[in-house]
Parts: C-alpha cells; structure tokens; sequence
C-alpha cells in the first residue's frame, strides 16, 4: 500500500512539477523510443561537420524525413549554418544536438525556427551540442542578425543541455507553447541591448536551472501567459527577469518565480506602458540579487505614451529577499502604478534590501496597495498617492555564487563555449541530471 502511494507520488512528483503547473510538461515518448523508430543523421543528408558546408538544407531534409516520428541527429562536430529553416508539423520528433552550429550569413530572422509541433524534444546527449553566433561581428559594427531559436505553437515539448553563445540577435522565444519543459541550458552573449535570453508567452511551463549573462531579458514572460514556474534562475549579469512590456489585451496570470539568483541583473521588473487587460497572481519567492539596478519594480508609466487605459496589476507577493542595488539614488523597492488604476494586493514578506552606495535606500510607491514597505491599506480606497520613504539598514547579506562574473563580455572578441553548469542558486541542486548518452538515443 505504502509502496504503491509512493509510486504515485514519484511519478507525480515527476510530472507536476509544482501545483504552479497545470498539468504535465514535456514529450510524450522519450528520445529513445523516437530513436528506435527511426533516425535521420544530418550526414546522410548531405551535411558535414567541416565548418564550412550549410547545414540549414541537410537539416531541413532530416527533418521532414523524421518529423513524423523519430530523431534528427547532428553528432559531435562543427557545422556553418547559411540558410536559416523552418521545422514544421512535427509529431513524435526530436532534435539530438551533439555538435556545435556556428552561424555563417548575417540575415536576419530565426537560425531554427520549430513550429506547429507536438511531442517535440530538442536536447543534447552529450549536454555539449552548441550554437555559437559570433554575435560580436555584427554587434561591434551596431547591428544584429538572426535569432538563435524560436518555438511557435509547440506542444508537449523539452528544450535541454545546450549552450548558446553570443546570439547576433535574441537566444530563444517560445511563442505561444503549452506544456513545455526549458532546462540545464547556459545563455552567453554581449551585454548590449536587443540580446534577449528566453521570452516565454503560452501556457503550463516549467523553466529550471538556466544561466544567462546579456545585455538583456534573462527569463521574461510575455503575454498571453498562464501557470508558468521560473525556477533556479542564474542571471550572471544581464538585464534581469521581466513581465511585460505590456500592450493591449494583457493577460497573465499564475506566474511563480522561485530561486532567482541576479548578479548585476534585476530580478524582475514589471513594466506597462498604457495598453490594457491584467496581470495578477505573479509570486517572486526566494531572491538573491547584487548590484540590481532597479532590483524590486512595478513601473506602470515608464513611457510618454499614456493613450490607452492601462494594465490591472494585482495579487503580487514578493517573499524571501536579500540583496542590494547598485546606486541609492534610485528606489530599491519600486512601485509605482497608474493614477487610473491603482494596484492592489500587493504583499511584501521579509523583503531586505540594501545598497552598495550609502547609508540609506529609499522606497518609493504610487498608487499601490498592500503591506509592506510604502503600500499603503487598500482602505484607503483607490485614490492617488506618492510616497517616497527612506529606510535604514536591513538585514541583507547573502549568498554568492562560486564564480559570479565581475565585469561583463567584452564585444570585440569571440568568446569560447561554457559547459553547461550543473549549479545555477546556491546550494540548491538541478531538477535533472546533465544526459552523457552516446550515440542517437542513446542507441549506440
Ligand atoms: C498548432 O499546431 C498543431 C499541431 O501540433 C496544429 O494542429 C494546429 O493547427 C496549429 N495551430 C495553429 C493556430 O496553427
Ligand atoms: C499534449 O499532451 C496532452 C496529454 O498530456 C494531450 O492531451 C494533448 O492532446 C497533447 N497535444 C496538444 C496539442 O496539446
Ligand atoms: C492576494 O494575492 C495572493 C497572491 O499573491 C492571493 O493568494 C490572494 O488570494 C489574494 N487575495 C485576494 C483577496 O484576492
Ligand atoms: C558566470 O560568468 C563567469 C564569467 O565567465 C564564469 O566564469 C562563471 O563560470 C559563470 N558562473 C557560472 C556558475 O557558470
């Protein structure tokens, strides 16, 4: 009896990753059993790993081959990319990348772009496939080129072990996804703006143990989104977790982020800007942030553009914080909503927040409603109001990560390929195990 109860815990346990979640995440048939089914290794279609020959046609071929069940396979190697590819109809498909894809042509776009799949998995079995972008060509010149990888209307689907280094562009966008898993994955880049890392919109998913270090979004969330859990977040150094930018129709609900570690990142920044609809139910549990320039923020009026009516922003709970900002110039707790439409239920729970700068913070609120810092009571009804208070020393110290980045990339160089770690919050083990299979599946 207590054996059976335990077998459905574990397998629970496996599929519901939290109550956060709705419902499972992932494929539905493992890489094996797609790699029993059939195999179509990018060699046998004419790619070679010789760092010159374009992969996009051989790969493109692979997939159509496989896609209807069974694993495109890409072994340990180096592969120039020149024609960009779009995956489609997938049904029971995976993507084994073994080896490293290096973009060759400065077209923009999406290098992989995966879409209307189901039961999908892209992963390496060594944990030591790659993309590297040599994004520094373009960007020291001022522009940008394509995206690393884009997912559209993707379900069922894993996205692990896998480094993406220096993007021209963004690293990865799920687009309107339902029941994915993104994991044991290291982002790298410039830090420069327009290099985001994972931009999520879509539903029931689960990101874990993920490091990025950019210019930009670390793990951000779009709308529409719901049930979505963020957890063991490494932003070594980069522009930071957000909600938003938030235009017209907004409608997220449900988002937990867990373990968010921020070297010189913010940990989330909820940002509107006019548009409509609503965010609520959005927890931020178990921080640690240095150096964050704006480190806890609601901005509901960071533009000039003010046409629309604005976002509803409700039911937020911030809890378990340590950490400091950069400059005590600016609020270390930011929140500030619309004059028309003040937010409510807003909790903060041993928030402590410091600077590097000074001997005092400041907090700021405007319009917004709960405990905790400057919220004011919601019986105080929906009228305007600013605040800005300043408060003493809390306490603050934290943890640090073994090998936090002191300064960021420089952008005239090529960088190498990191492993993927195997350690992304202090003291808190990865969800999964990095995969060391050899060969297809495993098959080998
Ligand atoms: C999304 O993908 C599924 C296949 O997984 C397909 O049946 C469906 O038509 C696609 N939806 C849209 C809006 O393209
Ligand atoms: C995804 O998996 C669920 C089972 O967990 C299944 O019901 C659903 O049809 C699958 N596909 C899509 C497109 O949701
Ligand atoms: C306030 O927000 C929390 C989540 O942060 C939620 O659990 C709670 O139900 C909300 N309270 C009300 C009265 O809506
Ligand atoms: C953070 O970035 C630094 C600089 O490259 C790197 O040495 C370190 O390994 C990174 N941290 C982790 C845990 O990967």
């Amino acid at each position: 009896m207590l054996k059976a109860a335990l077998f459905v815990l574990a397998l629970l346990s496996h599929s519901f990753a939290s109550a956060q979640l709705s419902g499972r995440v992932g494929p539905l048939t493992t890489y094996a059993a797609k790699a029993a089914v059939k195999v179509c290794n990018v060699l046998d279609y004419g790619a070679k790993s010789d760092s010159s020959t374009d992969l996009g046609p051989p790969l493109a071929t692979a997939w159509v081959a496989c896609r209807g069940g069974g694993l495109v396979y890409i072994p340990a190697g180096n592969y120039a990319m020149s024609t960009w590819v779009s995956l489609r109809q997938g049904s029971g498909a995976a993507i084994q990348l073994d080896g490293t894809i290096i973009r060759a042509s400065d077209t923009g776009g999406n290098m992989i772009s995966i879409e209307d799949s189901d039961d999908f998995e892209f992963f390496s079995g060594t944990s030591k496939g790659a993309m590297q972008g040599y994004g520094y060509k373009l960007i020291s010149q001022g522009t940008f080129g394509a995206r690393f990888i884009r997912f559209t209307n993707v379900s069922n689907f894993s996205i692990h072990g896998i480094a993406l280094v220096d993007s021209a562009s963004y690293y990865l966008v799920f687009d309107t996804c339902t029941n994915g898993e993104i994991y044991n994955l290291i982002l790298r880049g410039i830090q420069i703006g327009e290099t985001d890392g994972i931009d999520i919109w879509g539903q029931n998913i689960w990101v874990h143990d993920v490091e990025v270090t950019n210019g930009d979004e670390c793990v951000t969330i779009k709308s529409p989104s719901k049930y979505i859990l963020v957890e063991s977040v490494y932003c070594n150094i980069s522009g930071g977790n957000a909600i938003g930018s938030l235009g017209t129709g907004t409608d997220i609900s449900n988002v937990l982020y867990r373990r968010i570690y921020a070297n010189q990142a913010d940990p989330c920044y909820l940002k509107t800007n006019g548009g409509d609809g609503t965010v609520s139910d959005v927890t931020w549990d178990t921080v640690i942030v240095h150096k964050g320039p704006y480190v806890l923020a609601v901005n509901e009026a960071w533009g000039t553009d003010r046409g629309s009516i604005g976002v509803q922003v409700k039911n937020l709970y911030y809890k378990n914080w340590h950490g400091y900002n950069t400059v005590n110039s600016r609020p270390v707790i930011r929140l500030e909503c619309d004059p028309d439409l003040p937010c409510y239920n807003i909790t903060l729970n041993n928030v402590n927040l410091w600077t590097a700068d000074g001997d005092y913070v400041t907090w700021s609120c405007q319009n917004a409603y709960g405990t905790g810092a400057c919220l004011r009571s919601a019986n105080n009804g929906l009228s305007t109001y600013t605040s800005v208070t300043t408060a003493g020393k809390t306490y603050y110290a934290t943890s640090y990560m073994p090998s936090d980045l002191a300064s960021a990339f420089p952008s005239t160089v090529s960088f190498t390929i990191p492993p993927v770690p195997t350690t992304f919050y202090p003291d808190a083990a990865p969800s999964s195990k990095l995969l060391s299979i050899s060969g297809p599946g495993g098959l080998n």
